[in-house]
């Protein structure tokens, strides 16, 4: 496996994906049961910007370095303060003139937002980086770092004994087949847990494989089911990521409303044009 998350961390596309687990996060906090995460793809959970690889791609200053540059309207601020929240954590020295030295992976922004009951189960099956989130996790027993492979955990960690919780689901999309994989894993997970909330990240790159994807999931005919998708480019790159996506199934009644001031504020910042495309809508016609 050649993918490495360090090169990428604190893009656009982790931007999405880290706002969109920190609201379901902060909805699932207004109930004091406990709930669950189970990260299947987890990363390392914390990323160095100064790292030789982050520096390489400087993906993260159009990322997060962008977002912590900009002056957003104050309701999109407020929405986004849980994973400023995570950011924070992670930069305890301070973030000075928006540079941030580190950038929390998804773990962390679960462990930051999480309460004392909730639990957390983070699956990484590479060595070094599993060494490194077991770090990040050290001393935290509410969270277990296991050197699980993430797919057969989608299916067999469900449902988990708290009976609320997320599943992110976010595989590195470098091997063939992996959105059939993806969209195969929700339906099994989904039939054993129809009332969890199961969040898939996926690249747009190959715009016929993600059309595919999508016809694959409207198929399974699963109820309440959110599309969230952002373009960076006004145009398809062949070389490289045009945007990026997310499908939530079983969202908290309020994340849509809330993607989309976020992600309106965010998609000018973000976008290579200055404009950026934002689709959140429902993929079966019927909601
Ligand atoms: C996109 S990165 C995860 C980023 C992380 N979810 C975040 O948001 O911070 C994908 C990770 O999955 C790991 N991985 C690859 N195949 C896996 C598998 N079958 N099971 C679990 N982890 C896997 C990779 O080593 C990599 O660290």
């Amino acid at each position: 496996m050649n993918y490495r998350h360090a090169f990428h961390a604190g893009n656009f596309a982790d931007v999405l994906k880290h706002v969109v687990l920190a609201r379901i996060l902060t909805y699932l906090a207004r109930k004091d049961g406990a709930y669950r995460v189970i990260d299947t793809h987890a990363g390392a959970g914390l990323y160095d910007l100064w790292s030789d690889e982050a520096q390489r791609t400087g993906e993260w200053e159009a990322g997060v370095g962008a977002v912590l540059r900009a002056a957003l309207p104050p309701e999109a601020e407020a929405l986004l303060a849980p994973w400023r929240a995570a950011l924070d954590a992670a930069n305890p020295q301070g973030i000075t003139d928006g540079l941030p030295r580190h950038y929390p992976g998804s773990p962390l922004v679960a462990k930051v937002l999480s309460r004392p009951q909730d639990r957390l189960v983070c699956c990484e099956t590479e060595p070094g980086v599993r060494s490194a989130l077991v770090e990040v996790m050290k001393g935290d027993a509410r969270a277990k770092v296991l050197p699980v492979d993430g797919w057969q955990a989608l299916a067999a960690y469900v449902p988990p004994k708290e009976r609320r919780g997320v599943v992110l689901v976010d595989p590195p999309f470098e091997q063939a087949g992996e959105f059939h994989r993806l969209a195969e894993g929700l339906k099994t997970a989904h039939g054993r847990w129809p009332g969890g909330v199961f969040a898939l990240w996926y690249p747009i790159k190959d715009i016929r494989a993600v059309d595919a994807f999508r016809r694959e999931i409207a198929h399974a005919q699963i109820p309440k089911t959110l599309r969230i998708e952002l373009d960076i480019y006004a145009t398809r790159q062949a070389d490289r990521l045009s945007g990026c996506g997310m499908i939530v199934v079983n969202p908290p009644f309020t994340l849509a409303d809330e993607l989309r001031v976020i992600l309106n504020a965010l998609a000018p910042v973000l976008a290579a044009d200055g404009k950026g495309r934002v689709r959140v809508g429902w993929l079966m016609p019927e909601h």
